[in-house]
Formats: C-alpha cells, sequence, structure tokens
C-alpha cells in the first residue's frame, strides 16, 4: 500500500505529530511505499492508495491551506488529524474536526480522526491581550491565559504516543477493508 503523510503546520506543533506518525506507519508492514510531504510543496494525490492528513485547527476548522488541500481530493481512503491549542476533548474540538471533514467530496473514504493540543504561539496569547480589553466578550481572562499557557506543554510524548497508536489502528482497518 502506498501510503501519504500530508500536513500544514504554521509553528511545527502538527509537523512533529505528523513525523510521529510517518515514523510509525513506516515501520508497518502492509506500507510497501509512504511519503511526509507538507502541503506547501507541490502533491500528486493520485499517486497514493490512502492519505494522512494533518492540519492546525485555526477558527473552528482547518487550517486554510489545509482548506485548499482537502478540498480537491476525490476518491480516496482519508484519515484526518490534527493540533489545536483547546482541549482535544472538548466540543470545540468536535466541532473543528466535524466541519474538517465536511470539506471532503462525498467520493472519499473517511477514515477515524485524530486530535490533540498544541502549543498556542506565545506571540498570540500577546496579541489578544493588547487586542481585547478586559469586558470585551474575546478578552484574555485569567481562565484563557491558563489554558493559553498550559497549552504551551503540547503536543507531549503521550500525544505523539496516542497519535502513533490511532495511526496504526487506522491502517489496519484499512487493510480489513482491502483484504
Ligand atoms: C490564526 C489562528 C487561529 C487559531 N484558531 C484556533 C481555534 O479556533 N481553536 C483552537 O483551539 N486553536 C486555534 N489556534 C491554535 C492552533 O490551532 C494551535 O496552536 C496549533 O497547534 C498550531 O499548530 P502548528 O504549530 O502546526 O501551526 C489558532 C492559531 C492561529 C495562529
Amino acid at each position: 500500500m502506498k501510503l501519504l503523510v500530508s500536513y500544514s503546520s504554521l509553528t511545527g506543533n502538527t509537523q512533529k505529530l505528523a513525523t510521529a506518525i510517518y515514523n510509525e506507519l513506516s515501520l508497518n508492514p502492509l506500507v510497501t511505499e509512504i511519503d511526509l510531504i507538507s502541503v506547501k510543496e507541490s502533491i500528486n494525490i493520485d499517486d497514493y492508495d490512502c492519505i494522512f492528513h494533518g492540519f492546525w485547527v485555526s477558527r473552528e476548522t482547518a487550517d486554510p491551506l489545509s482548506k485548499k488541500f482537502l478540498e480537491n481530493i476525490n476518491n480516496k481512503k482519508i484519515a484526518l488529524f490534527a493540533t489545536l491549542g483547546a482541549y482535544a476533548d472538548s466540543p470545540h474540538a468536535k466541532r473543528s474536526m466535524d466541519k474538517a471533514q465536511l470539506l471532503l467530496d462525498e467520493s472519499n473514504c473517511l477514515l477515524p480522526t485524530f486530535i490533540c493540543r498544541g502549543k498556542i504561539d506565545p506571540k498570540l496569547t500577546e496579541r489578544r491581550r493588547k487586542k481585547y480589553p478586559i469586558g470585551h466578550p474575546k478578552a484574555l481572562t485569567p481562565e484563557r491565559e491558563a489554558n493559553h499557557i498550559s497549552s504551551r506543554k503540547h503536543p507531549n510524548e503521550e500525544d505523539l504516543t496516542n497519535g502513533r497508536n490511532w495511526a496504526s489502528m487506522v491502517l489496519n482497518e484499512v487493510e480489513d477493508t482491502v483484504s
């Protein structure tokens, strides 16, 4: 099976997760060929049987480059993974993944997904503090600031291990449907 692990990453979190997933899948005997490619490069998706695509969450959906990439995929098996600043088990995380899946054409076969936290860029925290005064609905309250700070430990080893295990599970599921 020929696999593509594609990703979009602004500050490195999703790239880290994509690399862990790529390394894990590379070890699997079901995989004959595998490539790890950023969506900034040109990708010929016709070459692949199955795509694992990683995006970073932007405004509760996939980031802009991933959007473009995902909207142009047809007739593929595709497994989405992502990083976001918020908690991975939050309703916001679920909505973000659901909205990203809706970008995909109905001709694709959607495989299980994975999402984990990624560090929110401290510059973004600072920008938000300056932009929205206290009392504004989007102001950086102490609770929000604590969330931003706690995100800085992610993706951690546990996140990467969960991502690797998820990828192996998905690949076995694909193999079961093919054989
Ligand atoms: C413009 C922008 C919008 C973002 N929107 C969200 C969002 O809606 N929800 C969220 O949880 N995190 C959001 N984030 C945080 C990123 O999703 C998170 O830090 C992610 O791990 C970044 O991945 P990367 O390092 O691969 O770029 C946003 C970040 C940026 C820069």
